[in-house]
């Protein structure tokens, strides 16, 4: 999810308080897997067939051989982390105020939020607001800027043959996400190990409210998703790339695309943390099923609404819903 999580529940769209309490997380060799796509595969048109329909089927899957090079994506886990392990009193030198942006610690009520998180704009450049960049570490910003660049290729590429996979030209869905306006913003998700780890989340059930997000986990699991009335978890593959299928592709290909459900839980005995960059679109831009996939044999199954008014009500449900997160 994008924005802010301290009322950990789940928005009266999403499934009920049961499907968190499950705890019957599918294990074995019976567990269905969720997609690895290889990117490197010279049969394109077999890469995009098999992005499309993960993202059909599943709403998630993972990138290997997708281009960024492994060291970067080492050295931004490295640079977080150091941030992360500064006194408390540097972390806060860039806290959140009133917005979203910034570093927030979250262990409200001892087990219900368990998490410390920074939150920034990466893109497009003139939203960018430095004051939430931390200093500390001094490499911080030459890697956040290099992996930005990198995550946006990507993500333009994904992005392409999802609007091949709609029979769409393979810049309309950046387009309609507002082309070089297109919002990305990184989350960095701490979430130290929890002796009550059975009881609490990391992450609670949601769908993330943007149109896709990448995300790099390090090694401890944690990422699960809900299919088939089952969590499953995602089996972490060194130097992958987790792609997230969030609300707004789901509502712009009309139903198409997944969005899919998913949570992190906590480990009892390490530090997880991950890297989502959450791809959003144009505040501003209106955002519904795209006019090309709708017509009398296929009515829109969503409302066409302003971005920035889906996103405040998404999280005025999340803020109205007192549900517990357990
Ligand atoms: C998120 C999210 C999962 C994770 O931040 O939206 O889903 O693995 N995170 O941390
Ligand atoms: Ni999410």
């Amino acid at each position: 999810m994008e924005f802010e999580r301290d009322h950990n529940t789940s928005s009266s769209s999403l499934p009920s308080l049961c499907k968190q309490l499950a705890s019957s997380t599918l294990r074995g060799s019976l567990e269905p897997h969720i997609p690895v796509v290889d990117l490197s595969a010279s049969d394109e048109d077999l890469v995009v067939r098999a992005v499309v329909k993960a993202s059909e089927e599943w709403g998630i899957f993972q990138v290997v051989n997708h281009g960024i090079p492994t060291e970067l994506m080492q050295q931004l886990q490295v640079v977080g982390k150091q941030f992360f392990d500064l006194p408390e009193a540097e972390k806060e030198a860039v806290a959140k105020e009133e917005d979203f942006e910034g570093y927030k610690r979250n262990y409200l009520e001892g087990i219900k939020a368990w998490d410390e998180h920074l939150f920034h704009r990466i893109w497009p450049p003139s939203c960018i607001n430095y004051k939430y960049w931390p200093k500390n570490p001094p490499q911080y910003r030459e890697v956040n800027e290099e992996y930005t660049r990198h995550m946006k290729k990507l993500t333009e590429k994904i992005l392409g043959w999802l609007s091949e996979g709609l029979g769409l030209s393979p810049v309309a869905l950046t387009k309609s996400l507002g082309g070089e306006m297109a919002e990305y913003v990184i989350r960095v998700n701490f979430y130290p190990p929890s002796p009550k780890s059975e009881l609490a989340l990391g992450a609670a059930v949601h769908t993330d409210i943007g149109a896709i997000t990448l995300l790099v986990p390090n090694e401890v699991p944690g990422l699960q998703v809900f299919k088939d009335e089952q969590w499953l978890d995602l089996e972490y593959i060194n130097s992958a790339v987790v792609v997230i299928i969030g609300d707004q592709l789901m509502r712009m290909s009309n139903g198409r695309y997944n969005n899919v459900l998913h949570r992190a839980t906590l480990d009892k005995e390490n530090l997880r943390i991950s890297w989502p960059v959450f791809v959003a679109p144009k505040h501003d831009l209106f955002v519904g099923p795209l006019p090309e996939l709708t017509g009398d044999e296929n009515p829109p199954k969503f409302e066409t609404i302003v971005y920035k008014d889906y996103l405040h009500q998404t999280i005025r449900n999340w803020t109205l819903d007192k549900l517990p997160l357990y």
